[in-house]
């Protein structure tokens, strides 16, 4: 696989990068949150500059320091984080790595307190808006190349397809992340390219090379004419 090193096929290029988890807050001292680290958005993000392209990342809250070169956006909630999205557009390619929570409650105004040792509150959950979808649905301002990330636990290649076809996206990377591969949270990743062609599978990799061969093939599939 060549690399980009000494070339920036990107350059003129706008991208935007979703990353991270989101967290829902409870009420002020709880949230709904998963464990995203963040690591393989963020990598995407800094070899999408590297590449030359103008980025803008939004991510959930993590530890992770802002990758150079890219605007990093931070947001707290699934709807913060669509709005960001929204704020970028038009832009040439969205990659969604970001962990979004599926659903969020309508907070309590204050902390929600034990009254009786066994009584516990019930949560009413409510659906997030998908990102993913709404930057893949047909408009005049859909990025030219939508890519996005589907972690499964089971029947991973099966799983992603059908999630491509929902989401409406170009590509799906999807990665098993049961806990017995140690993917989640740690610098490695291994993962399958699907587009509506088939299904590629890649060797196990530190995130910043996935990170590069996806861009590599990002900018390879930008310089293709559509036919
Ligand atoms: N995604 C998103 N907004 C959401 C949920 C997911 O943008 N509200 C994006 C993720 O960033 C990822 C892709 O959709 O790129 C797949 O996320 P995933 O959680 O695997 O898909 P879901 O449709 O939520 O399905 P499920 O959690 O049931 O597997
Ligand atoms: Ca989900």
């Amino acid at each position: 696989m060549a690399r980009l090193e000494g070339e920036r096929p990107l350059t003129g290029r706008t991208a935007l990068v979703t990353a991270g988890p989101t967290h829902e807050p409870v009420d002020p001292v709880r949230y709904i949150a998963n464990r995203s680290s963040g690591t393989q958005g963020y990598a995407i993000a800094a070899a999408l500059a590297a590449a030359g392209a103008d980025v803008t990342l939004v991510s959930g809250p993590t530890t992770l320091p802002d990758p150079p070169g890219v605007r990093t956006v931070r947001v707290e909630t699934a709807r913060e984080m669509l709005a960001a999205c929204m704020a970028c557009l038009p832009c040439d390619i969205a990659v969604c790595t970001a962990a979004v929570a599926d659903w969020h409650v309508v907070p309590a105004a204050q902390k929600i307190k034990k009254t009786t040792p066994d009584a516990v509150p019930t949560l009413q959950l409510l659906p997030n808006p998908d990102i993913l979808a709404t930057l893949s649905q047909p408009s005049p301002t859909r990025p030219r190349l939508v890519v996005g990330f589907a972690a499964e636990t089971e029947q991973v290649a099966d799983h992603a397809r059908a999630k491509r076809l929902r989401k409406g996206c170009d590509w799906i990377v999807a990665n098993d992340v049961s806990p017995a591969t140690g993917i989640m949270g740690g610098t490695e990743n291994e993962v399958m390219l699907i587009d509506a062609t088939g299904c590629e599978h890649w060797p196990r990799l530190d995130k910043a090379e996935v990170a590069h061969r996806l861009v590599a093939r990002i900018a390879t599939f930008l310089h293709t004419p559509p036919n």
